[in-house]
């Protein structure tokens, strides 16, 4: 079913600052779907609001038809679980699972069938006597989600229910989120500022910036067709370049753009450009080739000369950033096999960049951007060799 979540004009202020600005969106039956935005653009406070845990200021919000914009949270079918699990410490396992059937008084046999049922489906029969305190972190998790879900819901919310786990079991976790969705068929809105857990689980993401929607899509679309520069550089790494349209390829298809300092650039229409637009470049750093040679172009290519400013190995790739006159293109290459000649790149070495002319893609230069996304942030070097330091 689609519009089985609709939130309609929704709007928050706590004080003075608006946190929900006249927000629109909607969830298909069936789906997972993510919310994913920076700290502070209003995920949770918007969950709050699907939860009945927080009132809107305006808006309205459908479920399954139903308005249920004035409906107290405890009559809502719609139930939550929270990073810090926010499970019973005294109860067993068993009795945090059974609560919600407790309290609506099912009977007693069906309720030890359904627990049953959900320990086995979330492998943790054999914790079912503990209390929390004796569980791990995705042991905890795992009780939480299937608390959430033994009486049936019609909507699983989740705000960033593995961000107290490390990397490893949070990828695990991942899959088995995936695996219990297949399982259960119940709709879940997903909060996460992790693109990855985002790109990895949804059927469909919005991306959230200072309570608004960005865009909506799949993960494809988000990444490959970004419709805004914010949503271009927090999906993934990306390098833009501001350049302005010089002339349209016969056919229409392509653009040749002038960027100060660069030769002609061709890039892809994904809509059609004028002669003198002011628009973005947009280039994802995985879509560059390198060369210590000199590349010849292949047709459709291009091709830019540079200094490696700066490079880091990451094992499964390394990233080299190039000076290109006033701009500092990032390149990422992965190593699918062992290259000698990467190996020998060192900073202040002439590199050559290549891409092909579908592979980048034009953002209208309808706002002022961060300046630190136009000169390529440091922060990003500091964030990708966090994990490998002292190696
Ligand atoms: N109850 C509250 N009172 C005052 N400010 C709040 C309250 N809840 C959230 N905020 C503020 O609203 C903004 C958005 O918060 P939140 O919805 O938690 O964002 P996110 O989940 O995306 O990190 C933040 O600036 C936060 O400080
Ligand atoms: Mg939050």
């Amino acid at each position: 079913m689609k519009d089985f979540l609709v939130f309609e004009g929704i709007s928050k202020s706590f004080g003075d600052i608006s946190v929900v600005n006249d927000l629109n969106l909607t969830v298909n039956q069936g789906e997972v779907f993510s919310l994913l935005g920076p700290s502070g653009c209003g995920k949770t406070t918007l969950l709050r609001i699907c939860a009945g845990l927080e009132n809107p200021d305006r808006g309205r919000i459908i479920l399954n038809g139903r308005d249920i914009t004035a409906l107290p949270a405890t009559k809502r079918p719609v139930n939550t679980v929270f990073q810090n699990y926010a499970l019973f410490p005294h109860m067993t396992i068993r009795k945090n699972i059974a609560f919600s059937l407790t309290v609506s008084r099912t009977d007693k046999r069906t309720i030890e069938r359904e627990v049953d049922r959900v320990l086995d489906l979330f492998q943790i029969t054999d914790q079912a006597d503990k209390i929390p305190a004796e569980l791990s972190g995705g042991q905890k998790q795992r009780v939480a989600i299937a608390r959430a879900i033994i009486n049936k819901p019609l909507l699983l919310l989740l705000d960033e229910p593995l961000a107290a786990l490390d990397l490893k079991l949070r990828q695990k976790m991942l899959i088995e989120l995936d695996n219990i969705h297949d399982e259960v068929g119940i709709t879940f809105l997903y909060v996460t500022h992790d693109q990855g857990e985002a790109m990895s689980l949804s059927d469909h993401i919005a991306v959230m910036n200072g309570g608004k929607i960005e865009q909506t899509g799949t993960p494809v679309q988000i990444y490959e067709s970004p419709k805004s520069s914010f949503t271009a550089a927090f999906i993934g790494d990306t390098n833009f370049l501001e350049g302005t349209v010089k002339s349209q390829s016969e056919d229409g298809k392509y653009s040749t753009l002038e960027i100060n300092g660069l030769p002609d650039i061709l890039c892809y229409n994904d809509q059609p450009r004028q002669e003198k637009d002011l628009v973005y470049l947009s280039v994802r750093p995985e879509k560059i080739r390198i060369s210590r040679n000199g590349i010849t172009p292949e047709s459709g290519a291009n091709v830019v000369q540079g200094i490696v400013e700066d490079l880091v190995y990451l094992g499964h790739q390394t990233k080299y950033w190039v000076r290109c006159g006033e701009w500092l293109l990032m390149a990422a290459v992965s190593h699918t096999h062992f290259m000698e000649d990467e190996k020998t790149v060192a900073k202040e070495d002439p590199l050559w960049l290549s891409w092909h002319g579908d592979d980048g893609f034009m953002l209208h230069k309808y706002r002022e951007i961060d300046e630190a996304m136009l000169t390529n942030p440091d922060i990003e070097v500091e964030n990708d060799v966090e994990p490998e330091a002292g190696t």
